[in-house]
């Protein structure tokens, strides 16, 4: 019984503190009305009593602006913002080109991928939670059943030449940090960091079963953290990473994505169709012009399993801004 008003009494400091904070940053987003979480949106004061209401471009769908985007909704974004003045080298049609990297996607009422794409064509596919193809195309008539979650991500990053090797311990520590800060993803999905200089590989895990109402999805904190690394943020008024580890810089020169889906994809190549598991690889070189995407298959060695590779070459920028 005594404890209680002592409670209340010393908590009250602490929640008015917490109120003022909230009231403060709510003031700062309404008296500027932009998304913090996301720069392809518009936004106004259409909202009830004058709230400040962002909707995602191409699609018009009200987002969250407290959280990460779906990465249905920045594709379809994407695919509709104006590509101002970029020129682009044209792959030669007799080279293995495919746009799995790059489509207007159909989400669903929660911004997520659909199961089912078909580019608005009469050309269907089955895509997993990240949005990649994971089936043969074929007609309307293809059925693709619940969509199939992307559960484990690895994130293959090379940096530019150092001074000296990061210390493993604070390259570990600062990419958790990262991730947690900047993509609000929490911690227990960054299963490891694994360095081998020059090489950094980030994994991230998620099973449906334990990801909390609200928490960050693995697919949307790595297309961010993809974008990021092209210098192509999503956050406005930034360009990409500024990433420091005790003061020294990490440049990332290229970005490899690899996707583990729950199931094996269904692709009817011969040399897939035995597949224990397989991956399914999105090549990203922010370097490289021109934008093709490539699909590879290639065995590897152990035959324990198989590879889908499909590359997407960067689109051509003005110069490496990583
Ligand atoms: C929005 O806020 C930022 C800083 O909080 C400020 O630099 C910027 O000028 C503001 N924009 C508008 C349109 O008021
Ligand atoms: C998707 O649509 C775009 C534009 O309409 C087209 O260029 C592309 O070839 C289509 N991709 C597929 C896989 O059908
Ligand atoms: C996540 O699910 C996969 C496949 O269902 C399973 O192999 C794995 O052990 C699960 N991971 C955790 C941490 O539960
Ligand atoms: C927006 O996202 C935050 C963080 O996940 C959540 O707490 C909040 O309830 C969401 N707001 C709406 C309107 O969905």
């Amino acid at each position: 019984m005594a404890r209680g008003p002592g409670l209340a009494l010393q908590s009250q400091p602490l929640l008015s503190l917490l109120l003022l904070a909230a009231v403060a940053s709510h003031a700062a987003a309404e008296a500027n009305c932009t998304c913090p979480t996301n720069k392809m949106t518009i936004c106004s004061r259409d909202g009830p009593g004058g709230r400040c209401q962002c909707r995602a471009l191409g699609s018009g769908f009200e987002v969250n602006c407290s959280t990460l985007t779906s990465k249905c909704l920045l594709l379809k974004a994407r695919m509709t913002a104006p590509k101002h003045g970029r020129s682009l080298v044209r792959p030669s049609e007799h080279a293995l080109v495919d746009n799995d990297g790059l489509y207007d996607p159909d989400c669903d009422h929660e911004g997520r991928f659909k199961a089912r794409q078909c580019n608005q064509t009469s050309v269907c596919w089955c895509v997993n939670s990240v949005g990649v193809r994971r089936t043969d195309k074929g007609d309307l008539s293809l059925r693709c059943d619940d969509l199939v979650r992307t559960h484990h991500i690895l994130i293959e990053l090379r940096h530019r030449p150092a001074s000296r090797a990061f210390d493993h311990a604070d390259l570990d520590a600062q990419l958790r940090r990262l991730f947690h800060e900047r993509y609000q993803l929490p911690p227990r999905f960054v299963a490891a960091v694994h360095y081998e200089q020059p090489t950094i590989q980030i994994e991230l895990q998620q099973n449906m079963s334990q990801k909390a109402p609200g928490d960050v999805d693995i697919a949307d904190a790595a297309y961010y953290f993809e974008r990021d690394a092209k210098g192509e943020s999503l956050f406005p008024g930034r360009d990409g990473l500024d990433l420091n580890v005790r003061g020294e810089p990490l440049l990332v020169e290229r970005t490899l994505i690899y996707y583990l889906d729950e199931k094996p994809p269904q692709f009817s190549m011969k040399r897939l169709t035995s597949g224990l598991i397989a991956v399914i690889v999105v090549i990203v070189l922010a370097l490289v012009a021109g934008v093709a995407v490539l699909v590879i298959s290639n065995r590897r060695k152990s035959g324990k399993y198989k590879k889908v590779e499909i590359k997407e070459l960067g689109e051509l920028r003005q110069g490496p801004s990583l």
